[in-house]
């Protein structure tokens, strides 16, 4: 039972809001089995009492719970579809190879094997690979025809730059500023302030692997700037 008083309102207000009233209430299936109407002055009282539901209509709580479970189901798995592709895409791609290394690919981005490349690669030889966070990499051959145990970043120190090998001159020249570094990578000629970066070059199953060089760098003696 439940009982208001309202302020003094038309036959017709009435009439429209108790429509309202039901037509709001229409999927409850709760029905009004009486309205009263008194007074005429001042206020109106109005009384209904909504019938019970029927026991056969009243929502099932496992079913509520089924319903849930599949809804929930439902949403969360084309979500989660959605956020692995997305999660991985800030997470940095495998190396390829242990201890932090990465496997050098060639121009076509193919792993680079040290035998074949020593077949087309001679003695004093400078080409450039992918390296270590996609840095432009020099592997470099010995004069023995062996690969030699460090590769040089090819990105000039002074501006960024990819710095190519000149061959005639046996040095590798920015097309930039001028930049000269000597056959190993260190700085000769400005306005590059430092040499340029190495990377250990290890042999893994045939492969050539970059690691990072955090120790003191041969050419200087000191600490390296990029570590
Ligand atoms: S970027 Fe190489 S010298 Fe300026």
């Amino acid at each position: 039972m439940a009982s208001s008083t309202l302020c003094p309102a038309t036959t017709s207000q009435l009439c429209s809001s108790k429509s309202a009233m039901f037509s709001s209430a229409k999927g409850f299936a709760v029905k009004s089995k009486r309205t009263q109407m008194m007074g005429k002055g001042k206020g109106m009282r109005v009384t209904c009492q909504a019938g019970s539901i029927a026991a056969d209509r009243v929502p099932d709580m496992e079913k509520r719970k089924l319903m849930n479970l599949l809804l929930l189901g439902t949403i969360s798995l084309p979500s989660g579809f959605m956020l692995v592709p997305y999660a991985t895409f800030f997470a940095p791609p495998g190396s390829g190879a242990g201890s932090g290394g990465q496997v050098a690919k060639d121009a076509l981005g193919n792993d680079v094997l040290a035998a074949e490349w020593l077949k087309t690669h001679g003695p004093g030889d400078r080409t450039l690979t992918q390296g270590l966070k996609g840095d432009p990499t020099y592997l470099v051959v010995e004069k023995d025809k062996t690969l030699a145990t460090y590769a040089i970043n090819a990105v000039c120190t002074h501006l960024g730059c990819v710095v190519p090998f000149n061959r005639a001159e046996n040095k590798f020249i920015c097309p930039c500023h001028g930049s000269q570094y000597n056959d190993q990578g260190r700085v000769v000629r400005g306005p590059a302030p430092l040499s340029l970066a190495l990377a250990h070059c290890d042999i893994d199953d045939g492969k050539v692997v970059f690691v990072p060089w955090v120790e003191t760098d041969f050419r200087t003696g000191e600490d390296p700037w990029w570590a």
